[in-house]
């Protein structure tokens, strides 16, 4: 995914930023990607070019830790996140079959932000509402009990908000 000017120099100083806050030992280094995540909402590119440079180490080593763990993204959050509970009784009512849905109707994988940046498909651990499995976060609202079917509903109601906003959006100008 292509990044804008403006995200780019986002990323750079609010990596310098979090980085002054840190020396460069090692230790160091996952506390800082974290802290860039939570402000971000992801670790881009640039971000990892800045702490790799800091912490005086290879970009793709730095690369390698934002791949290997869960909580970090490679790719802007998108304007909807949509986030499937893959918490053992959600896993056990079908998380992954709900989690493949979306995958197929959003065409992007878990982790990833749809090219228009609308959607963004992520896990979540348990959510604290288990008798409700599966569960389905949208921009934190929880849809219990999911099923395809209902993947394709909520995706329905989407359309036709978004049709609304912008017949309205016409309308005012
Ligand atoms: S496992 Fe999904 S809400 Fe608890």
């Amino acid at each position: 995914m292509k990044l804008t000017n403006e995200e780019k120099t986002a990323a750079i100083e609010t990596s310098l930023r979090v980085l002054s806050n840190y020396n460069q030992e090692k230790g160091s280094l996952i506390p800082t990607l974290q802290q860039i995540q939570n402000e971000l909402g992801y670790v881009p590119s640039p971000a990892m070019e800045v702490v790799a440079e800091h912490f005086n180490v290879m970009k793709v080593d730095v690369y390698s830790i934002v791949t290997f763990y869960n909580q970090f993204r490679l790719t802007p959050p998108g304007k909807n996140q949509v986030k499937v509970c893959m918490g053992t009784a959600c896993h056990m009512r079908g998380g992954n079959i709900i989690m493949d849905s979306w995958k197929r109707r959003l065409e992007i994988d878990c982790g990833e932000t749809s090219e228009d940046r609308e959607f963004s498909l992520d896990r979540v651990a348990c959510v604290g509402c288990c008798t409700q499995a599966p569960v389905t976060l949208i921009n934190d609202e929880i849809h219990a009990k999911v099923t395809p079917t209902r993947v394709e509903g909520l995706l329905y109601a989407y359309q036709l908000d978004k049709d609304k906003e912008n017949k309205k959006a016409g309308e005012d100008n």
